[in-house]
C-alpha cells in the first residue's frame, strides 16, 4: 500500500469503488453496472461486485470502453491555525485552507470543517469515498478535541456527558471525556465524539456550564495532530491511511 497510490494495493480494491473513483457514477450505480454484466476485468465479464481488482494493472471496461482507473490518491494532515476559514475557496480578506496547500499540485478537499475560531487537525484528500465515510456519522469515526474552559470541573461531568445531554437540535453523547489539567478557575478538558453537528463541542460544553474559551481538534479517528505546528501540512503515513480505511470499513 502506498499513500500516493491506491490505498489497498496489496489485496486490491473493490471493483465498484474503483469504478466510482474513476467517475463512472455513484457506488450504487456502479454496483448495478456490474450486476447487469456491463463490466469486464481483463476481458472477462464480472457480475459479482465484491470482486477486488488492481487499478494500476488490471484493464477495466464498461460497455466495451476502457476506463482510466489509476488515481494518485493523496492524504495530508493540516494544523489549521485560528482565524482560518474551512474552505478551499480563496478568502475575501480572510485566510482559508487554500493558503496552506498552494504548493500541492493536485486538487484536494478538506474532510469536514472546523469553526474559524477552532484550531487543529484537518484531513485533506482527493479520495472521495474515504472522505465521505470519515464525515458521515453513521461510520462512527471519533474526533478528539481539547477545550480550554472555566473550571472547576465537577466530578460527575464525564458521566453526565457520556449518558447524554439534550441540545436544541437533539441529544448528544460523548464517547470519551477526561480532565487534562485544572488550575484555579481554568480547566483543560478532552472530549471525544463522533458527532458532526455544527459547533457541537462549544454548544455541549456551554450547556453544562463550561463555555469554551479555546478549542483545538487533536485527533481524527486514528490520526493524531502530534507536533505539527500551526499552519503546517504533512503527508499521512501508510500506516495512518490504512488505519483510516479500516476505521470506515473500506
Ligand atoms: N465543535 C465545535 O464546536 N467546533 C468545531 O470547530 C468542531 C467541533
Amino acid at each position: 500500500m502506498n499513500t500516493t497510490g491506491d490505498a489497498t494495493d496489496g489485496e486490491g480494491v473493490r471493483l465498484q469503488k474503483v469504478l466510482a473513483d474513476a467517475g463512472i457514477g455513484s457506488r450504487r450505480a456502479c454496483e448495478r453496472l456490474i450486476s447487469d454484466g456491463r463490466v469486464k476485468v481483463n476481458g472477462k465479464t464480472v457480475s459479482w461486485f465484491g470482486e477486488r481488482v488492481h487499478p494500476r494493472t488490471d484493464e477495466i471496461q464498461v460497455d466495451g470502453r476502457k476506463i482510466e482507473t489509476w488515481h494518485e490518491f493523496r492524504y495530508y494532515a493540516l494544523n489549521k491555525p485560528l482565524d482560518v476559514e474551512s474552505t478551499m475557496a480563496p478568502g475575501r480578506g480572510t485566510r482559508t485552507l487554500i493558503d496552506f496547500v498552494e504548493d500541492l499540485t493536485e486538487r484536494i478537499y478538506h474532510v469536514g470543517r472546523l469553526d474559524t475560531d477552532t484550531e487543529g487537525l484537518i484531513l485533506l484528500t482527493n479520495d472521495g469515498e474515504l472522505a465521505h465515510r470519515l464525515t458521515h456519522p453513521s461510520f462512527g469515526v471519533t474526533k478528539t478535541y481539547l477545550a480550554d474552559v472555566p473550571g472547576p470541573i465537577a466530578r460527575d461531568l464525564g458521566r453526565r456527558l457520556r449518558s447524554g445531554i439534550v441540545l436544541d437540535d437533539g441529544p448528544v453523547k460523548v464517547d470519551g471525556f477526561s480532565l487534562v489539567e485544572q488550575s484555579g478557575r481554568r480547566a483543560l478538558v478532552e472530549v471525544v465524539l463522533h458527532e458532526g453537528r455544527k459547533h457541537i463541542v462549544r454548544r455541549l460544553l456551554k450547556e453544562v456550564g463550561h463555555p469554551v474559551r479555546r478549542l483545538a481538534r487533536t485527533g481524527f479517528g486514528p490520526v493524531q495532530l502530534g507536533r505539527l505546528k500551526p499552519g503546517g501540512v504533512r503527508a499521512l503515513t501508510e500506516k495512518e491511511v490504512a488505519a483510516l480505511y479500516k476505521a470506515v470499513g473500506l
